[in-house]
């Protein structure tokens, strides 16, 4: 018989975590016995958190009574396991760059399903976008504008964009995740919105189909959304008097927050899609508008709650004012989000997941920066080198912004299913980090010959 306990702050885990005989378990499979095999740093997933959230929203937006769709933010994580686990989960993705674009491609997504968007991306990733068939452009500046005009007179194939609106809302957790202001470098200010529209209806290759906003991340309150469809669907108002333009889609971007502390409250994703539904059809019907496709970009509220970080102590300082530091193994390269946000995360201890915590500690980033300090100060049991630790709900804008600072490697990843790790990601090497970047671009042009490369001239 195993002893089964309660797992501290509850609401961060991913859904199949459990304490089993003091152990941390997730889908099944022992984290430390995974960490022995696969080393640390490592990022675990639970797949049945991403596949119940995904069911959430299509549940959630199941009231809606017209057309909707969900596009999976991939900037929160994107590898090829987690583009095809979207592809069978039935939504589509956003993506940013040409890279991402080509990665999902490769997954075999269908691009149909794609929406791509930037504030700055170069023409010709522009260009390869619109060659492979992406479902739809998100066109954020009017100069952006002007080159996907002349993409578009050089291509000559038909090619849906949205218009990404700044409607002048203040959201999100955090300023530097606060999108939809009038300050923002992404967006269009409504009165713009008009002039792109006159361009657009001169450029026979491009169909505007609707509406975008995103107005910042980590978002927990109803009213900034509220106040975002209002406005969009005034603009669609006034444009269909004006010129007779009937918007078809409607995307109101992504942005439901995630805790990653105990003292965050849990935000409802059946809320969130029940004050969305309620407030699109109320607002479509004051202004007498046809109801729109509604679609969404979540990012965050998929994938963060089922990742996991495990990391190694390798050390420890005591301090006289301050919890004693543990220094772990990983930090600011795989998860820069405490020092660049001031985000507060938990952990626990991996092999005595349930033992009372006795004093507070703070864990320390193994990086050259005074700011890769994980968390300032959490509770754990007596914890000495070679212990280990399990962040939760690291699984968002962790991996997806992870670094090479100090010559660190990123971390490999797991899928976790019935018992089962898959790697999906394996741990980047040496070689990884150098032979294509640099030794070898070194060895090119003549400096030093590199391993790879025996042949090549040295002239020093
Ligand atoms: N749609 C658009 C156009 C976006 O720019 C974003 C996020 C999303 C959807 C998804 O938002 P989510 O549901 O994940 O909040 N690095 C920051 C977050 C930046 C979010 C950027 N855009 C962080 O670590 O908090």
């Amino acid at each position: 018989m195993c002893a089964i306990s309660q797992l501290p702050f509850d609401h961060l885990w991913p859904d199949s975590a459990e304490i089993r005989d003091h152990r941390l378990v997730i889908a099944g499979c022992d984290i430390g016995r995974l960490a022995a095999q696969h080393g640390t740093p490592l990022t675990v997933f639970d797949e049945a958190t991403i596949v119940n959230a995904i069911a959430a929203y299509k549940n959630g937006l199941g009231a809606y009574s017209a057309e909707r769709s969900i596009h999976y933010a991939a900037k929160a994580l994107l590898n090829t396991a987690i583009a095809q686990l979207m592809l069978r989960e039935g939504i589509g993705i956003d993506v940013v760059s040409l890279n991402e674009l080509a990665l999902v491609r490769h997954a075999g997504v269908d691009l149909a399903r794609v929406h791509f968007h930037g504030n700055a991306t170069p023409s010709a990733e522009l260009a390869q976008a619109m060659a492979w068939g992406v479902g739809c452009l998100i066109i954020d500046n009017l100069s952006q504008l002007t080159s996907v005009i002349a993409l578009s007179h050089r291509l000559q194939q038909p090619q849906a964009v949205m218009l990404r609106v700044a409607p002048d809302v203040v959201a999100g957790g955090h300023a530097h995740i606060q999108t939809g202001h009038k300050a923002s470098k992404f967006g269009m200010p409504p009165d713009a919105i008009g002039s792109a529209i006159d361009q657009l209806n001169a450029a026979p290759g491009l169909q505007l189909i609707g509406l975008h906003a995103h107005i910042g991340s980590q978002i927990r309150d109803s009213e900034p959304l509220v106040a975002m469809v209002d406005c969009l669907l005034d603009i669609a108002h006034s444009e269909h008097d004006r010129v007779g333009w009937q918007i078809q889609e409607l995307c109101v971007g992504g942005g439901l927050a995630v805790p990653t502390s105990a003292t965050e409250q849990p935000v409802s994703i059946a809320a969130y899609c029940d004050r969305l539904v309620s407030k699109v059809a109320e607002a479509c019907a004051q202004r007498r508008l046809t109801l729109p496709r509604l679609s969404i970009e979540p990012g965050r509220s998929l994938v963060a709650r089922a990742g996991v970080a495990v990391y190694t102590v390798t050390g420890s300082k005591p301090r006289a004012d301050a919890p004693d530091f543990l220094h772990v193994d990983g930090g600011m390269g795989d998860n820069i989000r405490p020092s660049l946000y001031n985000t507060s995360y938990e952990a626990l201890r991996v092999d005595s997941a349930d033992v009372p915590a006795v004093s507070n500690y703070a864990v320390a980033g193994r990086y050259c920066e005074s700011a890769d300090v994980l968390i300032k100060s959490v509770a754990l049991p007596p914890t000495r080198p070679g212990d280990l630790l399990a962040v939760p709900a690291a699984g968002a804008y962790t991996l997806s912004m992870a670094s090479n600072y100090n010559g660190i490697g990123r971390p490999a990843v797991l899928l976790l299913r019935n018992g089962v790790a898959h790697l999906i990601q394996r741990r980047e090497t040496a070689i990884d980090l150098a032979l294509p970047g640099q030794l070898h671009s070194i060895c090119q042009i003549g400096f030093s010959p590199c391993r790879y490369c025996p042949s090549q001239p040295s002239i020093v």
